[in-house]
Parts: structure tokens; C-alpha cells; sequence
């Protein structure tokens, strides 16, 4: 059975262009209730750590910048079938094939620059998730 919670980061290019809450209302009208959440600016290890499934890839340097450029909001979320469902509502990774209505279409910049982010298997939202947030700050 599917789980019922993904984990979010609203990425620093959202941040700085002051989307946090417009991007935590669609994330709301959407139907997701918030378990837990914190602003936090990531340091270099953090952000190494977090995407080291990604660190054969060619952008893995880049991505990590990015990711500590600036703070980021971090987010537990509650829905049915939470990790599928949170990456309809965010559309695909390039917000060129986004479809029209997602928060990538809205708020992203390019590829890397894509507003937020949501994990990709119930797994991944739980370690994401364990790696922000310990027990009693999550409701
Ligand atoms: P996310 O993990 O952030 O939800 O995004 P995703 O699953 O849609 O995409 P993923 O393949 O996991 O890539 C992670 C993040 O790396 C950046 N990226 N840059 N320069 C590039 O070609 C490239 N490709 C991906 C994006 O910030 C992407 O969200
Ligand atoms: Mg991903």
C-alpha cells in the first residue's frame, strides 16, 4: 500500500522570489496537511549528504550549490498516496513539460532552478524526511 506522507524542500530560487506562500497555499488547496515544517539554510555536508543519491550525475556539484545558495523551507506532508500525488501537484522536473496549473509551471526557473522539490518513493520520503525532522517535531 501506498504511504501517505512525502517530504518537500521550497528551493532557494523560490525563496528569494518570494513564492513560500503562494507555493504553501497550492500545497494546501491541493489537499496536503503539513506535519511538520522548518526555514532552515542547509550547510555544504548537509546538502552533499542529502543528494548523494545524485552524485554520479553530472549536475551533482552544481545542484548542491544551489541548494545552499540561499535558505530553503523543509516540510513533511499528508496526503493519500502522498509521494505520487505531491509530484502531480509539482509537475515534472523541467517546468518546460510541466503541465499548466503546477507549482513548477508557476514558480520555477529553469531545470535546476525548479521552485521545489518531492521525493520519489515512499522510501526516499522517509529517510528524506528522518534527515530534517526527528520524532517529536512531526505531527
Ligand atoms: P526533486 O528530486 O528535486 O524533486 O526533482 P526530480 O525528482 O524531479 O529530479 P531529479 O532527477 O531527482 O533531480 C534532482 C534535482 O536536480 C536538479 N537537476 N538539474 N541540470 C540538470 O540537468 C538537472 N537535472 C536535474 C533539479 O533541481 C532537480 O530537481
Ligand atoms: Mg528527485
Amino acid at each position: 500500500m501506498s504511504g501517505n506522507h512525502t517530504f518537500t524542500i521550497i528551493k532557494p530560487c523560490a525563496v528569494k522570489s518570494g513564492y513560500i506562500g503562494a507555493i504553501l497555499a497550492d500545497i494546501q488547496k491541493g489537499g496536503f496537511e503539513i506535519s511538520a515544517m522548518k526555514y532552515v539554510q542547509m550547510t555544504q555536508a548537509q546538502a552533499e549528504a542529502f543528494y548523494s543519491v545524485h552524485k554520479e550525475r553530472p549536475f551533482y556539484g552544481e545542484l548542491v550549490q544551489f541548494m545552499i545558495s540561499g535558505p530553503v523551507v523543509v516540510a513533511i506532508l499528508k496526503h493519500g498516496n502522498a509521494v505520487e500525488e505531491y509530484r502531480k501537484l509539482i509537475g515534472a522536473t523541467n517546468p518546460a513539460q510541466a503541465a499548466e496549473g503546477t507549482i513548477r509551471k508557476k514558480y520555477a526557473k529553469g531545470v535546476q532552478e525548479n521552485a521545489v522539490h518531492g521525493s520519489d518513493s515512499d522510501e526516499n520520503a522517509a529517510v528524506e524526511s528522518n534527515f530534517f525532522f526527528s520524532q517529536c517535531e512531526r505531527f
